[in-house]
Protein backbone atom coordinates (compact mmCIF):
# COMPACT_ATOMS: atom_id res chain seq x y z
CA UNK A 1 0.00 0.00 0.00
CA UNK A 2 2.79 2.23 0.86
CA UNK A 3 4.41 1.67 -2.50
CA UNK A 4 0.99 3.31 -3.86
CA UNK A 5 2.07 6.45 -1.91
CA UNK A 6 5.56 6.13 -3.00
CA UNK A 7 4.58 5.75 -6.80
CA UNK A 8 2.99 9.09 -6.77
CA UNK A 9 5.20 10.80 -4.58
CA UNK A 10 8.01 10.37 -6.83
CA UNK A 11 5.54 11.44 -10.10
CA UNK A 12 4.80 14.59 -8.37
CA UNK A 13 8.57 14.76 -7.88
CA UNK A 14 9.08 14.49 -11.62
CA UNK A 15 7.01 16.74 -12.34
CA UNK A 16 8.24 19.67 -10.54
CA UNK A 17 11.41 18.81 -11.99
CA UNK A 18 10.72 18.24 -15.54
CA UNK A 19 11.68 21.29 -18.07
CA UNK A 20 9.91 21.09 -21.33
CA UNK A 21 11.94 23.69 -23.18
CA UNK A 22 10.20 24.11 -26.38
CA UNK A 23 6.41 23.40 -28.13
CA UNK A 24 7.46 19.78 -28.65
CA UNK A 25 8.82 18.84 -25.47
CA UNK A 26 5.27 20.71 -24.18
CA UNK A 27 3.46 18.00 -25.88
CA UNK A 28 5.23 15.47 -24.65
CA UNK A 29 4.88 16.26 -20.97
CA UNK A 30 0.89 17.12 -21.38
CA UNK A 31 0.02 13.59 -23.55
CA UNK A 32 1.96 12.27 -20.21
CA UNK A 33 0.36 13.68 -17.15
CA UNK A 34 -2.75 15.05 -19.06
CA UNK A 35 -3.84 13.13 -22.30
CA UNK A 36 -6.17 10.18 -21.87
CA UNK A 37 -3.96 7.70 -20.59
CA UNK A 38 -1.56 9.42 -18.64
CA UNK A 39 0.68 8.86 -15.34
CA UNK A 40 -2.23 10.39 -13.58
CA UNK A 41 -4.80 8.37 -14.76
CA UNK A 42 -3.05 5.56 -14.22
CA UNK A 43 -2.57 6.08 -10.38
CA UNK A 44 -5.85 7.33 -9.97
CA UNK A 45 -6.78 3.71 -10.79
CA UNK A 46 -4.91 2.85 -7.69
CA UNK A 47 -7.39 3.85 -5.56
CA UNK A 48 -9.76 0.72 -5.10
CA UNK A 49 -7.20 -0.79 -3.35
CA UNK A 50 -6.59 0.97 -0.86
CA UNK A 51 -8.60 0.68 2.78
CA UNK A 52 -11.38 3.19 2.99
CA UNK A 53 -9.27 5.37 5.82
CA UNK A 54 -6.43 6.20 3.58
CA UNK A 55 -8.11 7.14 0.39
CA UNK A 56 -8.91 10.54 1.52
CA UNK A 57 -5.20 11.55 1.62
CA UNK A 58 -4.47 9.76 -1.68
CA UNK A 59 -7.15 11.90 -3.21
CA UNK A 60 -5.71 15.21 -1.76
CA UNK A 61 -2.39 13.72 -3.16
CA UNK A 62 -3.89 13.20 -6.73
CA UNK A 63 -5.58 16.57 -6.71
CA UNK A 64 -2.08 17.98 -6.15
CA UNK A 65 0.01 16.27 -9.05
CA UNK A 66 -3.21 17.74 -11.03
CA UNK A 67 -2.85 21.09 -10.26
CA UNK A 68 1.22 21.06 -10.44
CA UNK A 69 1.01 19.26 -14.09
CA UNK A 70 -1.50 21.73 -15.40
CA UNK A 71 -0.06 24.78 -14.03
CA UNK A 72 3.30 23.88 -15.36
CA UNK A 73 2.01 23.20 -18.70
CA UNK A 74 -0.54 26.80 -18.64
CA UNK A 75 2.78 28.86 -17.60
CA UNK A 76 4.81 27.05 -19.88
CA UNK A 77 2.45 27.40 -22.77
CA UNK A 78 1.94 30.91 -22.29
CA UNK A 79 5.68 31.64 -22.06
CA UNK A 80 6.39 29.67 -25.12
CA UNK A 81 3.95 31.70 -26.89
CA UNK A 82 5.02 35.37 -25.99
CA UNK A 83 8.35 33.91 -26.72
CA UNK A 84 7.67 33.59 -29.79
CA UNK A 85 5.99 36.46 -30.58
CA UNK A 86 8.73 38.41 -29.40
CA UNK A 87 11.24 37.14 -31.77
CA UNK A 88 9.21 38.45 -34.43
CA UNK A 89 8.35 41.62 -33.75
CA UNK A 90 11.42 43.13 -32.52
CA UNK A 91 10.50 46.75 -31.48
CA UNK A 92 11.41 49.73 -34.00
CA UNK A 93 13.47 51.58 -31.31
CA UNK A 94 13.75 54.54 -33.80
CA UNK A 95 10.12 55.23 -34.37
CA UNK A 96 9.08 58.44 -33.15
CA UNK A 97 7.31 58.48 -29.53
CA UNK A 98 3.51 58.93 -29.20
CA UNK A 99 2.62 62.66 -28.84
CA UNK A 100 1.56 63.87 -25.11
CA UNK A 101 -1.27 66.81 -25.67
CA UNK A 102 -0.17 69.68 -23.69
CA UNK A 103 -2.61 71.11 -21.18
CA UNK A 104 -3.65 75.20 -21.16
CA UNK A 105 -3.88 77.27 -18.08
CA UNK A 106 -7.80 77.65 -17.34
CA UNK A 107 -8.55 80.96 -18.37
CA UNK A 108 -9.66 82.45 -14.72
CA UNK A 109 -6.08 81.13 -13.47
CA UNK A 110 -4.52 83.09 -16.33
CA UNK A 111 -6.78 86.31 -14.89
CA UNK A 112 -6.43 85.29 -11.57
CA UNK A 113 -2.45 84.85 -12.41
CA UNK A 114 -2.40 88.21 -13.68
CA UNK A 115 -3.86 90.16 -10.99
CA UNK A 116 -1.93 89.00 -8.08
CA UNK A 117 1.27 89.60 -10.56
CA UNK A 118 -0.21 93.33 -11.04
CA UNK A 119 -0.98 93.81 -7.43
CA UNK A 120 2.31 92.18 -6.34
CA UNK A 121 4.06 94.77 -8.22
CA UNK A 122 2.54 97.54 -5.54
CA UNK A 123 3.48 95.62 -2.89
CA UNK A 124 0.24 93.21 -2.03
CA UNK A 125 1.37 89.92 -1.11
CA UNK A 126 -1.46 86.61 -1.20
CA UNK A 127 -3.17 85.51 1.47
CA UNK A 128 -5.85 82.77 1.46
CA UNK A 129 -8.35 81.58 3.92
CA UNK A 130 -11.01 78.80 3.89
CA UNK A 131 -14.19 78.45 2.18
CA UNK A 132 -15.37 77.02 4.87
CA UNK A 133 -16.49 80.36 7.39
CA UNK A 134 -18.24 80.63 10.51
CA UNK A 135 -20.89 83.81 10.98
CA UNK A 136 -18.44 86.05 12.69
CA UNK A 137 -15.56 86.08 10.08
CA UNK A 138 -17.71 85.70 7.10
CA UNK A 139 -20.86 88.44 8.53
CA UNK A 140 -20.69 89.51 12.04
CA UNK A 141 -17.32 90.80 12.07
CA UNK A 142 -17.56 92.66 9.01
CA UNK A 143 -20.33 94.99 10.51
CA UNK A 144 -23.22 92.72 8.56
CA UNK A 145 -26.60 93.11 10.84
CA UNK A 146 -28.60 90.10 11.68
CA UNK A 147 -31.09 91.52 9.41
CA UNK A 148 -29.18 92.26 6.50
CA UNK A 149 -30.59 90.41 3.22
CA UNK A 150 -26.93 88.82 2.52
CA UNK A 151 -27.82 86.82 5.40
CA UNK A 152 -31.02 85.35 4.10
CA UNK A 153 -31.54 81.31 3.24
CA UNK A 154 -31.50 82.63 -0.47
CA UNK A 155 -28.21 83.87 -0.55
CA UNK A 156 -26.32 81.39 2.14
CA UNK A 157 -25.49 77.85 2.22
CA UNK A 158 -25.27 76.85 5.25
CA UNK A 159 -23.68 73.90 6.84
CA UNK A 160 -24.98 73.44 10.43
CA UNK A 161 -28.76 73.69 12.19
CA UNK A 162 -27.60 76.70 13.96
CA UNK A 163 -26.40 78.82 10.66
CA UNK A 164 -22.82 79.59 12.60
CA UNK A 165 -21.05 77.08 10.02
CA UNK A 166 -21.57 78.39 6.65
CA UNK A 167 -19.97 78.33 2.67
CA UNK A 168 -18.31 81.70 2.56
CA UNK A 169 -20.40 83.88 0.76
CA UNK A 170 -17.77 86.78 -0.07
CA UNK A 171 -14.05 86.47 0.40
CA UNK A 172 -13.71 89.55 3.00
CA UNK A 173 -14.02 86.90 5.56
CA UNK A 174 -10.55 87.01 4.86
CA UNK A 175 -10.16 90.44 5.57
CA UNK A 176 -11.04 89.66 9.41
CA UNK A 177 -8.91 86.92 9.57
CA UNK A 178 -5.75 88.93 8.94
CA UNK A 179 -6.47 92.02 10.64
CA UNK A 180 -7.29 89.48 13.90
CA UNK A 181 -3.85 87.97 13.62
CA UNK A 182 -1.79 90.69 12.31
CA UNK A 183 -0.88 94.32 13.16
CA UNK A 184 -1.01 96.70 10.66
CA UNK A 185 0.77 98.08 8.46
CA UNK A 186 -0.59 95.62 6.20
CA UNK A 187 -1.03 95.03 2.38
CA UNK A 188 -2.74 91.92 1.21
CA UNK A 189 -4.84 90.19 -1.35
CA UNK A 190 -6.93 86.97 -0.91
CA UNK A 191 -8.27 85.04 -3.88
CA UNK A 192 -10.28 82.33 -3.43
CA UNK A 193 -13.66 80.69 -4.47
CA UNK A 194 -16.67 81.84 -2.83
CA UNK A 195 -20.23 80.34 -2.37
CA UNK A 196 -24.07 81.81 -3.05
CA UNK A 197 -27.20 80.01 -2.87
CA UNK A 198 -28.36 80.98 -6.41
CA UNK A 199 -30.20 79.63 -9.86
CA UNK A 200 -27.64 78.62 -12.38
CA UNK A 201 -28.03 80.87 -15.34
CA UNK A 202 -25.71 82.42 -18.10
CA UNK A 203 -24.95 85.25 -15.48
CA UNK A 204 -24.87 83.65 -12.07
CA UNK A 205 -23.61 80.81 -10.49
CA UNK A 206 -23.45 79.19 -7.12
CA UNK A 207 -20.21 79.46 -7.15
CA UNK A 208 -17.44 81.69 -8.51
CA UNK A 209 -14.19 83.53 -7.66
CA UNK A 210 -13.43 86.77 -5.97
CA UNK A 211 -9.75 88.89 -5.13
CA UNK A 212 -10.10 90.74 -2.19
CA UNK A 213 -7.66 93.61 -1.45
CA UNK A 214 -7.32 95.03 1.91
CA UNK A 215 -4.36 97.70 2.98
CA UNK A 216 -3.85 99.28 6.48
CA UNK A 217 -1.94 101.29 7.88
CA UNK A 218 -1.49 104.86 9.26
CA UNK A 219 -2.99 107.75 7.19
CA UNK A 220 -4.43 105.35 4.32
CA UNK A 221 -6.75 107.89 2.71
CA UNK A 222 -9.21 107.56 -0.13
CA UNK A 223 -6.89 108.73 -2.44
CA UNK A 224 -4.51 105.82 -1.99
CA UNK A 225 -7.50 103.77 -2.82
CA UNK A 226 -8.17 105.61 -6.13
CA UNK A 227 -5.09 105.32 -7.10
CA UNK A 228 -4.18 101.54 -6.08
CA UNK A 229 -7.41 101.02 -8.78
CA UNK A 230 -6.32 103.19 -11.39
CA UNK A 231 -3.14 101.72 -11.70
CA UNK A 232 -5.09 98.04 -11.58
CA UNK A 233 -7.51 99.24 -14.23
CA UNK A 234 -4.63 100.03 -16.30
CA UNK A 235 -2.29 97.21 -15.98
CA UNK A 236 -5.20 94.73 -16.69
CA UNK A 237 -7.08 96.57 -19.36
CA UNK A 238 -4.97 98.81 -21.16
CA UNK A 239 -2.83 102.48 -20.70
CA UNK A 240 -6.39 104.07 -22.25
CA UNK A 241 -8.72 103.09 -19.48
CA UNK A 242 -10.49 105.23 -17.07
CA UNK A 243 -11.79 104.41 -13.77
CA UNK A 244 -14.77 105.78 -12.30
CA UNK A 245 -16.57 105.67 -8.77
CA UNK A 246 -19.93 105.53 -8.14
CA UNK A 247 -21.16 106.17 -4.17
CA UNK A 248 -22.48 102.50 -3.15
CA UNK A 249 -22.79 100.98 0.22
CA UNK A 250 -21.03 97.90 2.06
CA UNK A 251 -21.73 97.12 5.73
CA UNK A 252 -17.81 96.69 6.17
CA UNK A 253 -16.63 100.01 4.41
CA UNK A 254 -17.75 103.48 4.86
CA UNK A 255 -17.98 105.37 2.31
CA UNK A 256 -18.41 102.90 -0.23
CA UNK A 257 -18.03 102.86 -3.99
CA UNK A 258 -18.54 100.85 -7.08
CA UNK A 259 -16.09 100.87 -9.69
CA UNK A 260 -16.46 100.86 -13.27
CA UNK A 261 -13.32 101.11 -15.96
CA UNK A 262 -14.35 102.96 -19.75
CA UNK A 263 -15.19 100.76 -22.15
CA UNK A 264 -12.43 99.07 -23.36
CA UNK A 265 -14.17 97.15 -25.79
CA UNK A 266 -15.44 100.34 -27.92
CA UNK A 267 -13.41 102.93 -26.73
CA UNK A 268 -16.50 104.30 -24.86
CA UNK A 269 -18.75 104.59 -28.32
CA UNK A 270 -21.19 102.23 -26.83
CA UNK A 271 -21.34 97.93 -27.58
CA UNK A 272 -23.16 95.28 -25.97
CA UNK A 273 -20.67 94.80 -23.58
CA UNK A 274 -20.87 97.93 -21.75
CA UNK A 275 -24.59 98.26 -22.91
CA UNK A 276 -23.74 101.30 -24.39
CA UNK A 277 -22.94 103.05 -21.51
CA UNK A 278 -19.56 103.59 -21.75
CA UNK A 279 -18.83 102.23 -18.84
CA UNK A 280 -18.44 98.23 -17.37
CA UNK A 281 -18.49 97.70 -13.85
CA UNK A 282 -15.49 95.65 -11.93
CA UNK A 283 -15.96 95.83 -7.95
CA UNK A 284 -16.50 97.37 -5.27
CA UNK A 285 -14.41 99.11 -2.87
CA UNK A 286 -14.11 101.10 0.42
CA UNK A 287 -12.56 102.29 3.08
CA UNK A 288 -12.55 99.81 6.11
CA UNK A 289 -16.06 100.83 8.22
CA UNK A 290 -13.85 101.88 11.95
CA UNK A 291 -16.60 99.27 13.73
CA UNK A 292 -14.82 96.79 11.70
CA UNK A 293 -11.17 97.19 12.56
CA UNK A 294 -12.29 97.69 16.53
CA UNK A 295 -13.82 94.08 15.55
CA UNK A 296 -10.44 92.99 14.85
CA UNK A 297 -8.50 95.00 17.73
CA UNK A 298 -7.34 97.52 15.39
CA UNK A 299 -7.41 101.36 16.88
CA UNK A 300 -9.25 103.23 14.04
CA UNK A 301 -8.13 106.11 15.76
CA UNK A 302 -4.20 105.39 14.84
CA UNK A 303 -4.95 103.42 11.48
CA UNK A 304 -7.17 103.44 8.71
CA UNK A 305 -7.74 101.41 5.20
CA UNK A 306 -8.87 100.58 2.28
CA UNK A 307 -10.49 97.29 0.49
CA UNK A 308 -11.55 96.12 -2.71
CA UNK A 309 -13.29 93.36 -3.64
CA UNK A 310 -13.74 91.43 -7.86
CA UNK A 311 -14.86 89.13 -9.02
CA UNK A 312 -12.73 86.92 -11.13
CA UNK A 313 -15.00 85.61 -13.09
CA UNK A 314 -16.13 89.23 -14.09
CA UNK A 315 -12.80 90.54 -14.95
CA UNK A 316 -12.31 87.48 -16.98
CA UNK A 317 -15.54 87.58 -18.90
CA UNK A 318 -14.92 90.91 -19.91
CA UNK A 319 -11.10 90.44 -20.46
CA UNK A 320 -11.88 87.53 -23.46
CA UNK A 321 -15.80 88.44 -23.93
CA UNK A 322 -17.12 85.65 -22.53
CA UNK A 323 -21.25 85.81 -22.59
CA UNK A 324 -22.05 82.97 -20.24
CA UNK A 325 -20.77 82.36 -16.91
CA UNK A 326 -21.60 78.46 -17.05
CA UNK A 327 -18.58 78.13 -19.39
CA UNK A 328 -16.31 78.48 -17.28
CA UNK A 329 -17.47 75.09 -14.64
CA UNK A 330 -18.43 72.84 -17.43
CA UNK A 331 -14.37 71.61 -18.59
CA UNK A 332 -15.82 71.61 -22.55
CA UNK A 333 -12.24 71.47 -24.32
CA UNK A 334 -13.41 73.48 -27.31
CA UNK A 335 -13.86 76.25 -24.40
CA UNK A 336 -10.59 75.61 -22.70
CA UNK A 337 -8.44 75.46 -25.72
CA UNK A 338 -8.73 79.15 -26.98
CA UNK A 339 -6.70 80.63 -24.21
CA UNK A 340 -3.06 80.81 -23.72
CA UNK A 341 -1.37 83.16 -20.91
CA UNK A 342 1.36 84.87 -23.32
N1 LIG B 1 -17.67 91.46 -0.56
C1 LIG B 1 -18.34 92.23 -1.58
C2 LIG B 1 -19.24 91.30 -2.37
O1 LIG B 1 -19.04 90.12 -2.37
C3 LIG B 1 -17.36 92.90 -2.49
C4 LIG B 1 -16.61 93.99 -1.79
C5 LIG B 1 -17.12 95.28 -1.84
C6 LIG B 1 -15.46 93.76 -1.11
C7 LIG B 1 -16.48 96.31 -1.21
C8 LIG B 1 -14.78 94.79 -0.49
C9 LIG B 1 -15.31 96.09 -0.54
O2 LIG B 1 -13.65 94.59 0.20
O3 LIG B 1 -14.66 97.07 0.07
O4 LIG B 1 -20.13 91.77 -3.02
Amino acid sequence: MQQIFDKANSVLLEINSSAPANNDELEQFRIKYLGTKSVLKDLFGHMAQLPNERKKEYGQLMNTLKAAAENKFEELRQSFQTGKSSKTETPDLTAPGYDIPLGTRHPLSIIKNKMIEIFGRIGFAVVEGPEIEDDWHNFTALNTPADHPARDMQDTFFLSEDKNTLLRTQTSSVQIRVMENEKPPMRYIFPGRVYRNETITARAHCTFHQIEGLYIDENVSFVDLKQCIFYFAQEMFGRNTEIRFRPSFFPFTEPSAEVDISCFVCGQKGCPVCKYSGWVEIGGCGMVDPAVLENCKIDPKKYSGFAFGMGIERITMLKYQINDLRLFLENDIRFLKQFSAG
